[in-house]
């Protein structure tokens, strides 16, 4: 069912409005993020869409066709704890926008999220949706910056989760087969077309069958322990150094790194080598992409895919098998998890000539190894997309 059609079946009139916001993938430039790195990203062509209609008494009324529970909250009265629901998001991104703008009208609306959820950012999807629905019914146009850092706050700070603005970034900023390459430390970017050189590709996204949510994850701790690592190298170097929570990764350079590495305990260095070998990687397969060079790009998301599971240490086993099967499939240029790696799903840059023997090839190995995901695993090969803007 469409999101209208559930809307019309609800309130007995059709929405005023439709709106959406893509998914993201990011090949390049995992968990780079948090701490002030660079990364590379684009936008796929599947995401959420939302149906609404303004509320003039100020009330937020949604439900979703993914889940059971309708939430409604009025904009001047977010509950300050969150409900542990998928409206928390919302809830928060309510709370950081009225904290900037004044605005008086509501919504109802009913949302729709194609393909499973886990890996792809769903969550920044929704809620930059969200923002867009309620400005336009408040006529009010915060900029895509504004708009990003709402969303970033509204994960941090209400919902408990210490992401970067990557996710955001890619379905704000993306454009159809272009490479998003930002630095999350200024917000530069540059859309890096794909060069008439460069050989076909689709972007194919294996679903583990397991679905997750980074409030539940290590996610957190992962970030802590890089955070750590800065933190200590600073020290070891006597460099000047302020409060924990604003020291980044990015702030040690390269020979500080090098030099003192090795007296970090190994869980820090660890999280310490992903970040730095992800930062070259980010810098090498933008230069890759460039030149037109898919399968150097792909060849170095592979390498990101190992780093996340020996450096960064996530994957469950199911992501790994698939991240495994993914390496020796003839026809993918590259891949890995897409997203944090705790549960749902990988992603592939493929040749689409090879298209119908990879998702057999994948899915039969797959299978064999987790019969029980039969029904829930799942394969979709999309192409990139334009961002909300
Ligand atoms: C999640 C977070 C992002 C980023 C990625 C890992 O998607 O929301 O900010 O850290 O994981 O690269």
């Amino acid at each position: 069912m469409l999101c209208q059609d559930k809307f019309l079946e609800i309130y007995k009139k059709s929405p005023e409005h439709l709106a959406f916001c893509p998914y993201r993938i990011c090949p390049l430039g995992a968990h780079s993020d948090h701490n002030l790195g660079k990364i590379t990203g684009f936008a796929i062509d599947k995401g959420i869409h939302i149906a609404y209609r303004p509320k003039q008494n100020g009330i937020v009324e949604l439900c979703s066709l993914q889940f059971d529970k309708r939430a409604q909250w009025h904009i001047h009265e977010v509950p300050r704890t969150k409900e542990g629901d998928w409206a928390d998001y919302l809830r928060g991104a309510t709370l950081k926008l009225t904290e900037k703008y004044r605005i008086s009208k509501g919504i109802s609306g009913v949302i729709e999220g194609s393909l499973p959820i886990g890996g792809l950012s769903s969550s920044a999807a929704v809620v930059l949706v969200f923002l867009k629905a309620l400005c336009d019914v408040n006529e009010i146009s915060p900029t895509p910056t504004e708009l990003i850092m709402m969303s970033v706050k509204a994960e941090n700070e209400y919902v408990g989760v210490s992401s970067g603005k990557l996710d955001q970034s890619c379905e704000m900023y993306a454009r159809k087969d272009h490479m998003l390459y930002l630095d999350t430390k200024d917000d530069t970017y540059e859309l890096i077309p794909a060069n008439p050189s460069m050989k076909p590709y689709k972007i194919a996204i294996f679903f583990s069958g397991v679905e997750r949510t980074l409030a539940g994850s290590k996610f957190n701790m992962r970030v802590d322990e890089l955070r750590s690592a800065a933190y200590a190298l600073a020290a070891y170097a006597g460099m000047e150094y302020g409060k924990f929570q604003e020291t980044n990764m990015r702030d040690i350079p390269r020979e500080v790194y090098d030099k003192y590495k090795d007296r970090l305990p190994d869980n820090w260095h660890k999280r310490a080598e992903h970040w730095m070998s992800e930062y070259d990687r980010v810098q090498k397969g933008a230069e890759a992409w460039r030149r037109g060079d898919i399968e150097e790009y792909g060849r170095l998301s592979f390498e990101s895919g190992w780093s996340s599971i020996y450096n960064w240490e996530t994957g469950s086993p199911e992501l790994k098998a698939l991240y495994d099967i993914m390496t020796h499939t003839e026809g993918i240029y590259g891949g890995r998890f897409s997203g944090a790696g705790f549960k749902g799903c990988c992603m592939a840059l493929i040749d689409p000539a090879y298209q119908e023997s990879i998702v057999r090839n994948v899915s039969e190995e797959y299978l064999k190894a987790f019969p029980e995901l039969k029904g829930k695993y799942m394969v979709h090969v999309c192409d990139s997309a334009d961002g909300l803007i």
